[in-house]
């Protein structure tokens, strides 16, 4: 069966549609996995997972191409929900970054069951890491956006890393400059 697509309305706010196509989602226990484990910089998988499915949501009414909206809301929210801490080092962590999309689908497939769109969002998102380009709009949308969001985090991390490390240059010269003077 053919999905239903339409464009998203610009008059709709992409908080809005979150809550009304993913509210079992949100409640999930694994969300509350996703909590607790970092994505970028200080960013958790959680914060991620959401942001990336609120500029999805922007982009599919920027562009005003008919998108499945159901789809492109839960497999967004769910293409980071593999539930772990990849920071951790562990054997099955290993090239996550390759590996993170299959584990994904498995974890959502059990806990909440993919449609045919959703699927091809989680599995392709990290397209052109992993070489296997998505076959829906849904998940051209999400790739684009993930990289967006992706680069924002990581760029404030390394922001908070570089002034945490500044204020940290400056107690030590603060307390060298007061030791030259005593
Ligand atoms: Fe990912
Ligand atoms: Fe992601």
């Amino acid at each position: 069966m053919q999905p239903q697509r339409a464009p998203i309305s610009r008059d709709e706010l992409p908080q809005d549609l979150l809550a009304r196509h993913a509210a079992d989602i949100l409640r999930s226990p694994g969300m509350d996995v996703e909590r607790r484990c970092i994505q970028h910089g200080d960013t958790t998988v959680f914060q991620h997972s959401v942001a990336v499915t609120l500029r999805c949501v922007a982009i599919a009414q920027a562009l005003a191409v008919p998108v499945s909206e159901r789809d492109l809301v839960r497999g967004a929210l769910l293409h980071d929900y593999f539930l772990y801490d990849w920071h951790v080092p562990d054997p099955s962590h290993r090239l996550h970054g390759f590996r993170h999309p299959f584990f994904a689908r498995m974890n959502a497939e059990r806990d909440f069951g993919l449609t045919p769109i959703q699927r091809d969002m989680v599995v392709h998102h990290m397209f052109p890491l992993v070489p296997a380009p998505p076959h829906c709009r849904e998940a051209w949308i999400l790739t684009l956006a993930d990289k967006c969001v992706a680069s924002h985090e990581t760029a404030h991390g390394f922001a908070l890393k570089a002034s945490r490390l500044a204020g940290w240059v400056g107690n030590k010269v603060g307390l060298a400059g007061g030791g030259d003077r005593a």
